[in-house]
């Protein structure tokens, strides 16, 4: 379950601003459910909630249970929207350390040289006890010709060909639409496994697809309980979407009064990965036409040590928002120790979860004496169901904040500006 509370926030805005804002999200929310809104084709997100797909959750969950069972190493090949999701998920529900399963390496989400070259070096060395290790591949690209990826495929290719011949092919899935592109086209050539990435379903919105949930189940993540987290915040929302309303009217009317910064702020590590989505599922979608919030994330206390002295006392034109879990996560607690020489005795007894707790507590109390608008999201727990409910929860958030300001989220025209001018550099036709 995640709880919202805006109070700290709400404070900060005239009546006269948070009613008009309010009055403009309700009506996004309506362009949303009634599809009358621009862009309305891409909501096929929403779409897939409504009638869950049994078989394919089945068939991605068998698929993932059979590399867990058989692979050493398990490369996602994808950039933005066709890995981001997948890491968030991972990142959150797995163990730091002793990890169970393959390897999860990721590739195609940039253009470093040295990384590729270590990576492709890595899967080549054999194991300890000399024997080759087993290798599978996990291209996503909906377009199939984003160049990060595409390159990187290109080269990991020719090493699993190199190190499987003719196998090679039954160690590579392809998530991609369903026709066109020049994935597609090598798909057919070499007889590769294919997923599909429904048409209706943009990048940023893909993670409850195949595109992240084959790399999640690999992860040995039950993408079941996962989507149907996502489900039950559907149809929680479709009831009553009140509370979120005002979420997005609170922060719709921060932005008219001037606020342009919005720091999501994790209190457990483990959601570090999932600010990364937001910052893709948020920037893409509202970063036009002049207007939207830059979202950017932090992960506290570690980011009090840098970001904190500007939230507290910089330009005042940004906003927090707090992503806490309430469920410890750990039961470690702190030990009591003979002298006292580091004189943390005090906190003999304590868990970290409530030394955490604490830290969040005084850093809101902090934060709002600067005058930093904080809203506070709560989550009951941390496990799959809840980051199921998380990943619809803002993508909803996104749809309404986004169409409150008059805005198409699921296009990214000037994402194609940088492409365009590093394609004419390079030489392409
Ligand atoms: O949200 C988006 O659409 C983008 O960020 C894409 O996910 C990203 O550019 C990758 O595109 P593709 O899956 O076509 O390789």
């Amino acid at each position: 379950m995640i709880s919202i509370d805006t109070a700290i926030a709400r404070n900060f805005v005239s009546d006269e601003v948070y009613n008009e804002s309010l009055e403009k999200c309700e009506k996004a929310l309506v362009q949303l459910k009634d599809k009358s809104g621009e862009g309305s084709e891409w909501l096929g997100w929403r779409d897939l909630l409504k009638s869950p797909n049994d078989a394919l959750l089945e068939k991605i969950s068998s698929l993932g249970r059979d590399i867990r069972n058989n692979g050493d190493i398990f490369i996602v090949c994808g950039i933005g929207g066709s890995y981001l999701g997948a890491k968030a998920v991972i990142d959150a529900l797995s163990s730091h350390f002793n990890k169970k399963g393959p390897e999860i390496l990721f590739a195609g989400h940039h253009m470093g040289g040295k990384y590729l070259q270590e990576l492709l070096a890595y899967i080549k060395t054999p194991k300890q006890d000399g024997s080759p290790k087993s290798i599978y591949v996990n291209v996503i690209s909906k377009s199939g010709s984003t160049l990060e990826t595409a390159l990187s495929f290109r080269m990991i290719r020719e090493v699993m060909e190199e190190l499987y011949q003719d196998k090679a092919a039954e160690r590579i899935i392809c998530t991609t639409s369903s026709e066109g592109g020049v994935l597609n086209g090598l798909i057919e050539e070499k007889a590769y496994r294919k997923f599909i990435i429904p048409e209706d379903v943009g990048g940023r919105f893909s993670v409850l697809t195949p595109v992240g949930l084959i790399p999640i189940a690999v992860a040995g993540i039950d993408i079941k309980t996962l989507f149907y987290g996502a489900v039950s915040a559907f149809n929680k929302y479709e009831e009553d979407a009140t509370d979120m309303v005002n979420y997005a009217a609170v922060r719709r009317a921060l932005h008219e009064k001037g606020i342009t910064i919005d720091v999501f702020s994790c209190f457990e590590p483990e959601l570090q990965s999932f600010g990364g989505w937001i910052q893709q599922l948020m920037g893409e979608s509202e970063g036009k036409e002049g207007k939207g919030i830059f979202p950017t994330v932090a992960t506290f206390s570690t980011d009090l040590h840098s970001l904190g002295q500007f939230i507290q006392e910089g330009t005042r034109s940004l906003m927090e928002t707090f992503i806490a879990v309430e469920k410890p996560i750990s039961n470690l607690k702190v030990n009591s120790l003979e002298g006292d020489h580091d004189k943390l005795n005090y906190l003999s007894g304590k868990s970290f979860h409530e030394i955490n707790t604490k830290a969040r507590i005084g850093t809101t109390e902090a934060h709002k004496d600067g005058d930093v608008p904080i809203i506070n999201l709560s989550l009951s727990s941390l496990n799959a169901e809840v980051m199921g409910e998380l990943i619809y929860f803002f993508e909803l958030l996104t749809g309404i904040f986004v169409y409150s300001l008059g805005v198409n989220p699921f296009n990214q025209p000037g994402v194609e500006d940088y492409k365009k001018a590093m394609y004419r550099l390079l030489g392409k036709d």
